[in-house]
């Protein structure tokens, strides 16, 4: 009994079949740069404490997570593998929130894919996590994804009322300094309607997130190369953010941030050692190391 088709045999095949699934599921790889594992290398959940009070924050290099709650829907939508509690406790301070709006109801999507979480869900994890780490700060762009209501202010609102900290909130336009962002969530705001926090288009953003094809990476690591140059260069008064992420149909999120991450890891090497304004760099499945690169360059 031990031919290829035999009861045996095929146990053997069907179980090596369910090991490659889990672990093409749970995501298998921890390198410095990328890591799509479940949990981070090494934590770093206080490192704002050691940023001067009087240091504006667009002059604070942090790193971000792009389509931050994405973890549903296979390899074309899923772009973090950490938990929200875990990213924030890794060391990232930049999230992007992506809301479907539906009378009022606000949940979590990725393009037409719901990732099984509402923004009441974000607001609670981030709002715990500033009170255990009051010397934090969380920026949060906010944006209508898989809807077009327009109309998300009075939703947001609510949802901070119900599940949030309003007094957590950083109410204004101005930029603050690293001593007053202390323990609050500073809305960047991408959608519109009154005040509620920064204005996410009032930045210089560089999100050229179509990538075709995997041949297309070289011109993405491109636009991500001249734009932390220009953050390095530009107005020190201006936030800047860079977006290393990017995808199409014929290259998925992972498979641009396994080349990308590695460019800027190995970018960010060349500069360690030095304090360079780098701005805000978000990322598709980044590795603790990367995000303390960008860390240590403050
Ligand atoms: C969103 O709507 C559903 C029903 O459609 C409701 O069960 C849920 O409580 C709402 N979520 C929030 C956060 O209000
Ligand atoms: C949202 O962000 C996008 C991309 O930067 C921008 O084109 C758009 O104008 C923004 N919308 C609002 C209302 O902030």
């Amino acid at each position: 009994m031990k031919g290829k088709g035999s009861p045996g045999y095929l146990l053997i095949r069907l179980g090596v079949w369910a090991a490659l699934l889990a672990i093409g599921c749970q995501g298998a790889i921890q390198t410095p740069d990328y890591d799509d594992t479940s949990s981070p290398q090494f934590l770093n959940p206080s490192w704002m404490a050691g940023i001067p009070d009087e240091r504006p924050l667009s002059e604070v290099n942090l790193p971000g997570t792009h389509n931050s709650m994405a973890f549903y829907g296979g390899a074309l939508t899923e772009c973090q593998s950490w938990p929200l509690s875990l990213q924030l406790r890794a060391g990232v301070r930049f999230l992007d929130v992506r809301v479907r709006h539906v009378r009022g109801n606000l949940t979590i999507h990725h393009g037409i894919v719901y990732q099984r979480a509402h923004f009441g869900t974000v607001l609670e994890e981030v709002t715990r996590f500033l009170r255990e780490r009051p010397t934090e700060t969380v920026l949060m762009r906010v944006k209508e994804e898989f809807s077009e209501t327009h109309a998300l202010y009075d939703a947001v609102v609510s949802y901070i009322r119900a599940y949030g900290d309003w007094d957590l909130l950083w109410h204004s336009r101005d930029t603050p300094t690293m001593g007053q962002a202390r323990g609050k969530l500073i809305i960047l705001q991408n959608f519109s309607g009154p005040h509620l926090g920064m204005s996410y288009g009032a930045m210089d953003i560089a999100d050229e997130w179509k990538v075709p094809t995997l041949l297309h990476i070289p011109t993405k690591w491109q636009s991500v190369y001249e734009h932390l140059d220009a953050a390095m260069a530009g107005d020190c008064g201006r936030l800047f953010l860079t977006y290393a992420s990017g995808a199409g149909v014929f290259a998925y999120p992972n498979a641009v941030a396994q080349r990308i991450n590695s460019w800027l890891y190995q970018h960010l090497a060349t500069l360690a050692g030095q304090k360079l304004r780098v701005g805000m760099v978000v990322m598709d499945f980044p590795g603790a190391p990367l995000l303390k690169m960008i860390i240590d360059l403050n």
